[in-house]
């Protein structure tokens, strides 16, 4: 089995590891422009991102060739998943890729423009996030077919939310003088866009994933708008793991 997973604050770089087998990092492999996969089961495991499926993940299942009989999808959210599986099912469509199975598992949300970091771990324990898991675990060994939809009326959620990508984000950074150059933002950048010279420059091409704030050692980068100045990352990965998958 092959589990291909993005990641930006290891959740789902925990989930990947949890379902056993091998697990390769999707922006590592369009960057390496490794888009033959063969195997007995295909997992794609993905935060999702304004109620639908990150650009990353949309353009590796866009020019990927997946061969397998079994191929399933995690999604994994901090609070509502609306529109994703429909987006998912219509790239699917588009690019003759045969889901069997598609499931959601809510995670510690970590998007910093409206949720404070602190009151999100609070949360965590409520989630189950181990149960969940262990369900989903169990159903990929059976080789389960089952997609989770989210309800029609989702769909105009998501077009709304996408709008956000329509900003230049890029401009939404701030760095202050905390910041020593280290170069972990650009490491842990999925998608190249940043590069350090002296200190952070901030190109038009941004994931919007977050990497970059959750993982500074200095919190030296922030956005303008955001609830406070705790960041997260998932307990059971480290940030080698995390510039390892991305870089
Ligand atoms: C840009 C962005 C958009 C997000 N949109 C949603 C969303 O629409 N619904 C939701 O429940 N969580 C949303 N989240 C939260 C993440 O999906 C969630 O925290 C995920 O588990 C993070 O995975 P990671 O740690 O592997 O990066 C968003 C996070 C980011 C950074």
């Amino acid at each position: 089995m092959k589990v291909l997973y993005f990641t930006a604050t290891g959740n789902n770089l925990y989930i990947a590891k949890q379902l056993g087998g091998e697990y390769y990092s999707i922006p590592k492999l369009l960057k390496e422009n490794q888009l033959e996969i063969e195997a007995e089961k295909i997992g794609i495991v993905f935060p999702v991102f304004y109620s639908g499926v990150p650009k990353v993940v949309e353009e590796f299942l866009n020019k990927s060739n997946l061969k397998s009989k079994y191929i399933f999808v995690i999604g994994s959210y901090g609070s509502f998943s609306w529109g994703t599986s429909r987006h998912l099912l219509e790239i699917a469509e588009r690019n003759n890729i045969k889901i069997s199975y598609y499931n959601e598992i809510l995670m510690v949300d970590n998007y910093l423009p409206v949720f404070e970091m602190n009151r999100q771990l609070k949360k965590e324990p409520g989630k189950k996030i181990e149960e969940n898991l262990n369900i989903i675990r169990k159903d990929i060994v059976e080789e389960r077919n089952y997609i989770k939809m989210n309800a029609a009326f989702a769909k105009i959620i998501r077009a709304s939310q996408m709008k956000q990508y329509d900003n230049h984000f890029d401009s939404n950074f701030k760095v202050n003088s905390n910041c020593n150059g280290c170069k972990v933002c650009e490491k842990v950048c999925p998608v190249d866009n940043i590069k350090v010279k002296g200190k952070p420059v901030f190109h038009d091409n941004c994931e919007h994933c977050l990497a970059c704030i959750h993982n500074c050692p200095q919190t030296a980068i922030s956005l303008k708008k955001e609830k406070s100045l705790a960041r997260f990352r998932n307990q059971n990965v480290t940030l080698n793991e995390i510039i390892n998958a991305n870089n």
